[in-house]
């Protein structure tokens, strides 16, 4: 189930209302061994926003990412791969976060090239940009 009512007609969210939704799903982690929340807030195709927090593991090489714990609850959820309408990440960082080689493989399977992807940092700095500028190349097994 996503973690809102409806927002805003999807392509209307403003940057600032997705990453306090990321804000707010970073509260959610589980990460006991860095110490480091990250959040992700997923806007659908309804206008409804899924969260996703990293989740850690003792023998660390489990550990998900939040943008792969918003991604992968979407789709379990129902919502078609590359239907998403944008998404914010947010971390504790000086500058906007960096997402991951891993995530940004799994953002190029399931989100389309051009979805306005929102790096942001807790202090509010944010800087928008989109999985074809992230992982130009990204693997995929169909050309
Ligand atoms: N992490 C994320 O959740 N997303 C990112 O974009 C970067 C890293 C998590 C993984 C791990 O739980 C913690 O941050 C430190 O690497």
């Amino acid at each position: 189930m996503p973690d809102s009512n409806p927002v805003a007609p999807a392509e209307t969210i403003q940057p600032e209302v997705l990453i306090s939704h990321a804000i707010e799903a970073a509260r959610r982690a589980y990460a006991p061994y860095s110490n480091f929340r990250v959040g992700a807030a997923l806007l659908d195709d309804q206008g409804h926003i899924h969260y996703g927090c990293n989740v850690e593991n003792a023998a660390y090489g489990p550990t998900n990412c939040a943008e792969r714990t918003a991604l992968f609850r979407a789709i379990a959820d129902g919502n078609a791969p590359k239907s998403f309408k944008a998404m914010a990440v947010v971390g504790d960082t000086p500058g906007p976060i960096s997402p991951c080689g891993i995530c940004r493989q799994v953002i190029s399977e399931l989100c389309a090239p051009d979805m306005p992807v929102i790096l942001a940092n807790t202090a509010g700095t944010y800087a928008v940009t989109n999985i074809a500028e992230l992982l130009p190349g990204a693997f995929q097994l169909e050309p």
